[in-house]
């Protein structure tokens, strides 16, 4: 099945049409900057754009940085507060006309990872981050996904961690590698200490800079690049669209319909 895949971030909506069985993007990815706010209407109207841009009309998998529960947002850490509430799956169906699911940012990238590429046929506790404007976590037992953890925002030395170890803290305080290493380090022993993960994943487009903070931070479990960077967000967006829309179900997705699926070929 074909799904267009819509990734909503703090700084950009990137868009692209999927094959939701293989995984593969199968036209060039699509970006428009986040509207200055990100409104729910003002985000709508972008969505909408990227929808028109395929001249698209079947399914759409939309991520939001935010806990999703039944297409409603239910935080609102880095865009506009009036999205607390909001029914984010009613309001883009509207402005683009077709069925769309909704997801966390995060989740959406744990799923790609896990189904196509670092997770790939890996049991045991799996932490996927993705250090961003935000820190977006999804966790997995022998794949299944505990859904919306926001372990982003757990406390650290009296504040937000967040706040303290996002990749948009690295550049707001134009802090040096090590630095900021340190920080991730004191982050991720943390969630070692409360989880005990058997593999850490981490996405974002900074992961391309591995060499570079990696060495820093020092966790029993071994930590993987994500395998999608950029791109495993569109693509786990639509994959929990086609699990939803195969199964004709217009609830909250089922995520072990994809990864068990996917898993046993
Ligand atoms: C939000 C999460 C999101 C993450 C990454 C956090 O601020 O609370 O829901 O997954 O940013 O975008």
């Amino acid at each position: 099945m074909h799904v267009l895949g819509i990734d909503i971030g703090g700084s950009g909506i990137k868009g692209a049409i999927v094959d939701a069985e293989t995984g593969e993007m199968i036209t060039e990815r699509f970006r428009l900057e986040t509207p200055e706010g990100a409104k729910p209407a003002d985000v709508a109207e972008v969505v909408g754009e990227v929808v028109r841009h395929f001249e698209w009309k079947g399914p759409v998998g939309c991520t939001f940085p935010a806990i999703i529960r039944n297409g409603v947002a239910h935080s609102a850490a880095n865009v506009d507060d009036s999205w607390i509430g909001t029914d984010a799956k009613a309001l883009f169906e509207e402005t683009t006309g077709c069925p769309v699911t909704v997801i966390n940012d995060a989740d959406a990238a744990g799923i790609a990872e896990m189904v196509f590429g670092a997770g790939r046929d890996q049991n045991g506790v799996i932490i996927m981050l993705t250090l961003g404007t935000g820190i977006g976590t999804a966790v997995f037992v022998d794949g299944h996904l505990l859904p919306n953890t926001e372990l982003g925002h757990i406390e650290m030395n009296g504040g937000d961690a967040e706040q303290q170890a996002a990749e948009s803290a690295r550049q707001r305080e134009d802090l040096g590698w090590k630095k900021w290493g340190k920080r991730l380090n004191q982050y991720f022993q943390k969630l070692e200490f409360l989880l005990s993960p058997d593999l850490f994943i981490v996405g974002g487009g900074i992961s391309k800079k591995s060499e570079k903070f990696f060495k820093h931070i020092q966790t029993r479990a071994p930590l993987a690049v994500a395998q999608m960077r950029n791109e495993a967000g569109i693509i786990g967006g639509a994959m929990a669209a086609h699990a939803i829309f195969q199964n004709g179900d217009d609830g909250e997705f089922d995520h072990r319909v994809i990864l068990g699926e996917q898993a046993n070929g």
